[in-house]
């Protein structure tokens, strides 16, 4: 019912997160971010691990404080089941199942990716959820693709990248100018700063809806390597300049495809989900297309973009309508199709 109370927990990656949903409605969103992979350039899974453990049992309390509920309170527990890595996932979904048997209720498996979409329909996610059928670019550190969303648990993949995710082109990138993991967000700010048309960099020409971004990485990386040698202060005199010359090339390969699906498929109700969707100028290319084009939009609220337990809350809400609970026997998986 809609009074029905719900913990999610998520650890599929580098954040440790938990949140209470109530009905649609986020009740408490809490996570702790693993700021010591920062001084590694990247997710360090061994690290990744360890700091869950640490990270679990207070995260998951002070979600229980901040919703002001009691353990008892809790219906069903839902836990990232997968994809992601594997020692991480393997935190929260034993940390999801002890739980579960002491408090005696429900386990729910969810999918990332598919949480990724479905916090769309998150209360205050968005003005008014999407409606099915819907494309949804989901964007992220680990993924990147065109997703078509026939119902709440009848997705299906339309194209996706055959190399780097998005993200980690926003992130490899700007580890080629020095910045500091993750880029993307730093990225996105200087590229404010700077004029898109400065630079002009390789674009993919594939076939379909699929995505490739290590051309674009190595187009910037042997430009560089080739002004520097000219001038060695190269990367600080120009960076804003790169950033949104950088950006602009993403979101137009991003958004090629997705205009090419929408078109296609004659869908004009197009969503975007994951980590990449927090992008202004992603955000920006969108708004363009709901004015030009009709598209019906939906970008869902920050917080619910990057990893967090909201979206696996909200997953298992829907799940635990459906009746669909999990075996205690059930173990994490690094690979989990939607
Ligand atoms: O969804 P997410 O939190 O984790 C994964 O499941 O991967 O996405 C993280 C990714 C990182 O690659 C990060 O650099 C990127 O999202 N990201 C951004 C922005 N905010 C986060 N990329 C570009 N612009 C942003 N504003
Ligand atoms: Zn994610």
């Amino acid at each position: 019912s809609e009074s029905t109370i719900i913990l999610g927990i998520e650890s599929s990656c580098d954040d440790t997160s938990a949140a209470i949903i109530q009905g649609n409605k986020i009740l408490s969103n809490i996570a702790a971010n693993q700021q010591i992979h920062n001084d590694y350039g990247g997710v360090v899974p061994e690290l990744a691990s360890r700091a869950h453990q640490q990270n679990i049992i207070p995260v998951v309390q002070k979600s229980l404080v901040e919703a002001n509920i009691q353990q008892n309170d809790i219906a069903a527990i839902g836990f990232t089941r997968g994809p992601g890595l594997l020692g991480s996932l393997l935190v929260g979904t034993s940390f999801a199942k002890s739980l579960a048997m002491s408090l005696e209720v429900p386990l729910i498996e969810v999918n990332h990716l598919q949480a990724h979409i479905l916090a769309h329909f998150i209360e205050d996610a968005n003005p008014v959820p999407p409606k099915f059928p819907f494309l949804c670019l989901t964007v992220s550190g680990g993924h990147t693709m065109i997703v078509l969303v026939k119902d709440y648990f009848n997705m299906k993949i339309i194209g996706k990248t055959t190399d780097d995710a998005a993200g980690e082109a926003f992130d490899k990138i700007g580890k080629i100018f020095g910045l500091d993991y993750p880029a993307g967000p730093i990225v996105d700010r200087l590229a404010k700063e700077g004029d898109p048309n400065s630079f002009k960099f390789n674009k993919p020409r594939l076939e379909n809806y699929d995505y490739s971004f290590s051309g674009v990485k190595t187009s910037v990386l042997y430009f560089i390597q080739k002004e520097i040698r000219k001038n060695p202060d190269f990367i600080n005199k120009n960076l804003n300049n790169l950033c949104a010359s950088v950006q602009k090339t993403i979101i137009e390969v991003l958004m090629e495809k997705l205009e090419k699906a929408a078109e296609d498929y004659g869908i004009k109700e197009v969503a975007i989900a994951g980590g990449v969707s927090a992008n202004s100028g992603l955000r920006k290319a969108m708004e363009e297309n709901a004015a030009k084009l009709g598209w019906n939009i939906y970008i869902p609220k920050f917080e619910y973009t990057t990893d967090n337990a909201a979206m696996i809350a909200m997953v298992a809400k829907l799940k635990y309508e459906r009746g669909e609970f999990s075996d205690l026997s059930v173990s994490a998986t690094a690979r989990y199709d939607l």
